[in-house]
């Protein structure tokens, strides 16, 4: 079976499981395909979106301390898990190609095409850098990572990816992270911080409507390549970010009482007027949170970098 054709079988299953589940929910993992992708990077455009910015802000002022750490006699390898466009990976590639530093750029996404793009783009910008990209999913390309042990490693993971895997999920992964490392590797991981309620929400519920275009994405998905006939525009986004848990969910709302028949999967789903499909977690964290993460996934925080508006925090770690 090709990874398409297994990864397609997976998403049928999650949907099948999801939709007859009580209450429905399906995974923003399978919001990403081409047009999920383009959603994602005009969300990342957006002025709410402040996670972008923040994150770019810390990486451009922390470039060279970022060198400095990184840089390792023998030469390193430094993974993206999840590059997308590779916008904020670039600065530090820059100041790193600069510098004349040795190390090869290996960059991990689920979809090939993101991969292709950003490939395209470093060979105009950076003709001298070394790039070595691969699709997959994080874990399967995890377990290949930990075989990567002729050099030491770098892992960055931006943009606050992991707040949209539950806590027992995000020790699950960095667990397998901190399996793939030897004791002088390091992880550069982004996680977006707990702040004023109204600016999370804003961020997730934006004016525009580019994110109910992107959490919508996933009936549109399914009524391409599942044969189902869900009303788009009759599922409305719906955000809630409760301060306490730090936890931003979004779900799809039905706002008409519906029968959608989904044809591949032989399966017919009612639902009820204001009934919901839960779609996604953002988690926002704080210090003590990513501490308690690290503890349980045997690695501990090396150092903190925070953006000037005190929004956002990457956090280097190292195995215990
Ligand atoms: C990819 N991920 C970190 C984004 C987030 O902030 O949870 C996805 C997203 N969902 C709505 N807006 C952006």
């Amino acid at each position: 079976m090709t990874k398409t054709e297994s990864f397609q079988l997976e998403f049928e299953q999650h949907v099948q499981d999801g939709l007859t589940a009580f209450p429905k929910f399906l995974s923003s993992k399978y919001i990403y395909d081409d047009r999920g992708d383009q959603l994602f990077q005009q969300i990342m455009a957006l002025p709410e979106y402040y996670l972008t910015n923040a994150e770019y802000n810390i990486i451009d002022q922390y470039k060279g301390e970022l060198k400095s750490l990184f840089e390792n006699q023998n030469g390193f390898d430094l993974i993206e898990l999840g590059a997308g466009d590779g916008k904020k990976t670039k600065v530090l590639l820059e100041e790193l190609v600069q510098n004349n530093v040795d190390f090869t750029y290996k960059p991990i996404d689920i979809s090939q095409h993101a991969i292709d793009e950003l490939t395209n783009s470093l060979t105009t910008l950076l003709p001298d850098l070394d790039v070595q990209g691969e699709q997959g999913t994080y874990f399967k390309v995890l377990e290949k990572i930990a075989t990567y042990n002729k050099r030491p490693k770098v892992i960055i993971v931006l943009g606050s990816n992991i707040g949209n895997l539950s806590h027992k999920e995000a020790i699950d992964f960095l667990n397998q992270i901190q399996h793939s490392m030897s004791s002088e590797d390091l992880l550069f991981m982004g996680f977006d911080q707990k702040k004023n309620p109204l600016t999370i929400q804003n961020a997730y519920a934006d004016k525009t409507g580019v994110t109910q275009e992107f959490n919508r994405n996933l009936l549109h998905r399914l009524n391409k390549e599942m044969n189902a006939d869900f009303d788009v525009n009759s599922f409305e986004h719906w955000e809630a970010y409760d301060p306490e848990s730090g936890t931003a969910k979004s779900y799809l709302l039905a706002t008409q009482e519906c029968d959608v028949h989904i044809k591949k999967l032989d399966l017919k789903i009612h639902f009820n007027k204001w009934e919901t499909i839960h779609t996604e977690i953002s988690q926002k964290y704080d210090d003590l949170i990513v501490e308690w993460l690290a503890n349980e996934s045997g690695l501990e925080i090396n150092q903190i970098f925070e953006d000037n508006n005190k929004l956002f925090k990457d956090y280097l770690f190292k195995k215990k």
